[in-house]
């Protein structure tokens, strides 16, 4: 978090119930921008609701369908990492005369060498995590992905209390089991359904549970750099994790996929869908960076939950996924357990602050 405390991890609002005060501001001053603020987020809970909906039946869409040439997934991850790198150069650019850009770029990442390195090991582990996901999409259908890499809101629950020393209250884990039991039920459809098809689903479960354990840690760690260090705009922390990303991401198209890249060249089945997914898998990793700096909990939960409803339905339409009873129970569950997590204080201050009428839930919660 930047030392003015914009940035803020939607996850890591683990504060006792005891504990939380939600002061109600006394004078109309800045309504208006609480107006704006509202107006945000509600567009971000829109966006991120979209977002990852299409960006899972994407992913697996470009994995599953069947064509002459399978793409290389490495190569889509590093390819994710460029977009993601030039659109962050654009940002910063558009806040700067060129000569200050520059400027800015030779301090802030080149001069600052210990601040750059900082963000190296988010920056590899979400390499693995970006790659880990391509191999889940490969082996589950999309709905079972999508439910299963809610994972990710436990692990990182999980390292906040480990590496941040936070606490869970009771209703929180007592919802991480909810998790678990939803996430498994899930799995047993994927494991009874998948095996004739050549996809292994025990792969894709192992696969997106390895990936939502790094997405936890990763998140955690970007957290804790955010706070304790100079004030660096969120789209440069980006491009000092591109220096590190890039490179590495482009090592491993040569470890894992040497053969085929020196075989057939790089771009070796793109097409449109898998330029696409690239596209939007870079588009989606900035929203989380957005996410990160702007909503809370409550908009990405509510995102998270209304996107499992909308990729089961979309998979239903274009992989004739037919959900079981003990996938839907599973869903559901996994559903309930999100909004169990966020507590009755924070579901309070969400829905107030949609409405104007109280702070965020970063104020709320003096964080
Ligand atoms: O939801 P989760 O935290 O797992 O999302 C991680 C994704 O967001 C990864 O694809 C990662 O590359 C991307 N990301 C990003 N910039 C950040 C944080 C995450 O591109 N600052």
């Amino acid at each position: 978090m930047g030392k003015n405390g914009d940035d803020f991890h939607p996850l890591l609002h683990t504060t006792p119930e005891s504990s939380v005060k939600i002061p109600v501001p006394s004078v109309s001053v800045g309504r208006e921008s609480s107006h704006t603020r509202s107006g945000m987020k509600t567009a971000i809970l829109i966006w991120l609701t979209l977002q990852n909906s299409i960006h899972t039946l994407l992913i697996r869409y470009s994995r599953a369908r069947e064509v002459d040439a399978m793409f290389v997934s490495t190569v889509a991850v590093w390819l994710t990492e460029v977009i993601k790198c030039v659109i962050c150069l654009f940002l910063v650019a558009q806040e700067e005369t060129p000569r200050r850009f520059i400027h800015a770029l030779k301090t802030q990442i080149i001069e600052q060498p210990y601040d750059t390195m900082k963000v190296c090991i988010p920056a590899m582990i979400y390499i693995v995590q970006n790659n880990l996901f391509y191999v889940a999409a490969s082996h589950l259908d999309a709905a079972t992905f999508m439910i299963t890499s809610q994972l990710k809101i436990f692990t990182a629950a999980i390292f906040t209390v480990i590496i941040l020393r936070r606490s869970l209250n009771r209703t929180q884990w007592f919802a991480l089991a909810v998790l678990f039991a939803g996430v498994s039920l899930v799995q047993l459809q994927g494991t009874k359904s998948k095996e004739i098809t050549g996809e292994s689903p025990f792969i894709g479960f192992v696969a997106v549970v390895v990936a939502c354990c790094l997405s936890g840690f990763a998140g955690i760690y970007f957290e804790k750099i955010l706070k304790g260090s100079a004030p660096v705009s969120l789209w440069m922390r980006n491009v000092q994790m591109a220096v590190f990303a890039i490179p590495s991401s482009f090592i491993a198209i040569y470890m894992q996929d040497a053969k085929t890249v020196n075989e057939y060249g790089l771009l070796y089945g793109f097409d449109s869908i898998v330029w696409l997914t690239v596209l939007w898998y870079g588009i989606g990793g900035l929203s989380v960076a957005v996410c990160i700096k702007y909503a809370d909990n409550i908009a990405k939960n509510f995102a998270t939950s209304v996107a499992i409803v909308l990729s089961t339905i979309g998979s239903m339409f274009l992989f004739d996924f037919i959900p079981s009873l003990t996938f839907l129970l599973g869903a559901a569950l996994v559903i309930f357990s999100i909004f169990l997590y966020s507590s009755h204080q924070a579901m309070v201050a969400a829905l107030g602050r949609l409405r104007g009428e109280i702070p965020s839930t970063k104020e709320a919660f003096c964080l």
